[in-house]
């Protein structure tokens, strides 16, 4: 049987990935060095090298001993904010780290790959985004994630590896298994909402209130990460059978504001949530939601989990949860 390689697999989207997998009966091996990532969210069915993609000689040695058909590749850091502080940190892990993957596929006859992206590419302030709109990121971060993927274009162009990219908008929920969600604390708002949440006396920092939108606090598109787990699973299957390359939005397409989400969780707890605002952000972007047309079309996609009150409900149950652990 095929093996399917996750970077990143001991992570918040990538142990998704990997229980989806799994429950189809795939061989599923991960790669993750657990600066962010957590024991607790590797599948026990799954084979873990504790390695760092950024260590080529490592990296191509459990590409070469393990017969890989395919790679989904999620490794990275993701903190905006951080990234502006610490550029070198993101453009060493996410795009060297990216290189390597690249030069690993190509030197072990890999058929498929595929690449966690952002919406954070983008150019700010377009409102709705399809997958030809302007690139122009704002962030360090989302400056490596676009270097990588044109890492990924140049090199895999005129190879007989098929390639997705996927832009990823907000991710936020857990699986119904309850077994895995997002344990790290970063800079996501539905993560810091749901901490603030279970306590007493809810409070939230709030980076800018006089942005150019309805209500004066950003805006994005928040997917459930169930939803996003098996956009891999149906991308995967798809350019392997029509030996396509492609770049794909993952959001709903609904433009969600802080205050919406703060609105949402005050509502499900019953507990008025103090807000404090603060500066906006660098790197922040105002407003952006995906135009989802190419993907509903490319695999017939029809979202499971698509409402707030869902994504804001299971967020809270898996926060729930890891505060008895
Ligand atoms: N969470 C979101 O809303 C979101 C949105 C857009 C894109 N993404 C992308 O999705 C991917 C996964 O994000 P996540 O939210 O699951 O974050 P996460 O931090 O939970 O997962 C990242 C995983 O990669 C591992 N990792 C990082 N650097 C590594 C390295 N050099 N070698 C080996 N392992 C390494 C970490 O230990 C962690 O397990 C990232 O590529 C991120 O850029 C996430």
């Amino acid at each position: 049987m095929d093996n399917i390689l996750v970077t990143g697999g001991a992570g918040y989207i990538g142990s998704h990935i990997v229980e989806q997998l799994l429950k189809m009966k795939k061989r599923v091996l991960i790669v993750d060095n657990l600066s962010t990532g957590y024991k607790q969210l590797i599948n026990k069915k799954a084979i873990f090298f504790f390695c760092d993609i950024k260590n080529f000689k490592n990296l191509n040695k459990i590409f070469k001993q393990n017969k890989i058909s395919s790679v989904i590749h999620l490794a990275a850091c993701l903190s905006v904010g951080e990234s502006q502080k610490k550029p070198k940190k993101y453009y060493s892990n996410n795009v060297l780290g990216t290189k390597n993957i690249v030069e690993c596929c190509k030197r072990n006859n890999i058929r498929n790959l595929i690449f966690s992206s952002t919406c954070a590419v983008y150019k700010d302030k377009m409102k709705i985004v399809k997958e030809n709109s302007k690139v122009n990121p704002k962030s360090v971060y989302g400056k490596t994630k676009l270097l990588s993927e044109n890492l990924i274009k140049t090199n895999l162009k005129n190879r007989k590896i098929n390639y997705a990219i996927l832009r990823y908008f907000n991710v936020a929920g857990a699986s119904k298994s309850g077994k895995i969600g997002q344990i790290s604390k970063g800079d996501q708002l539905f993560k810091n909402l749901s901490i603030a949440s279970l306590k007493i006396r809810p409070k939230i920092n709030i980076y800018g209130k006089n942005y150019l939108t309805k209500d004066g606090t950003c805006i994005r598109d928040y997917i459930h990460v169930s939803d996003i787990a098996k956009i891999h699973l149906l991308v995967l299957k798809k350019i392997q059978k029509e030996k396509k390359s492609i770049t794909l939005n993952c959001g709903y397409g609904t433009g969600i504001s802080v205050l919406d989400a703060v609105k949402e969780f005050q509502k499900q707890t019953r507990k008025k949530i103090k807000i404090m605002i603060k500066e906006r952000r660098k790197g922040d972007m105002e407003e952006i939601t995906a135009c989802v047309s190419k993907i509903k079309k490319f695999i017939k996609w029809k979202p499971k989990k698509n409402s707030l009150s869902y994504i804001v409900k299971s967020c809270i149950n898996w926060e729930k949860k890891i505060k008895q652990y």
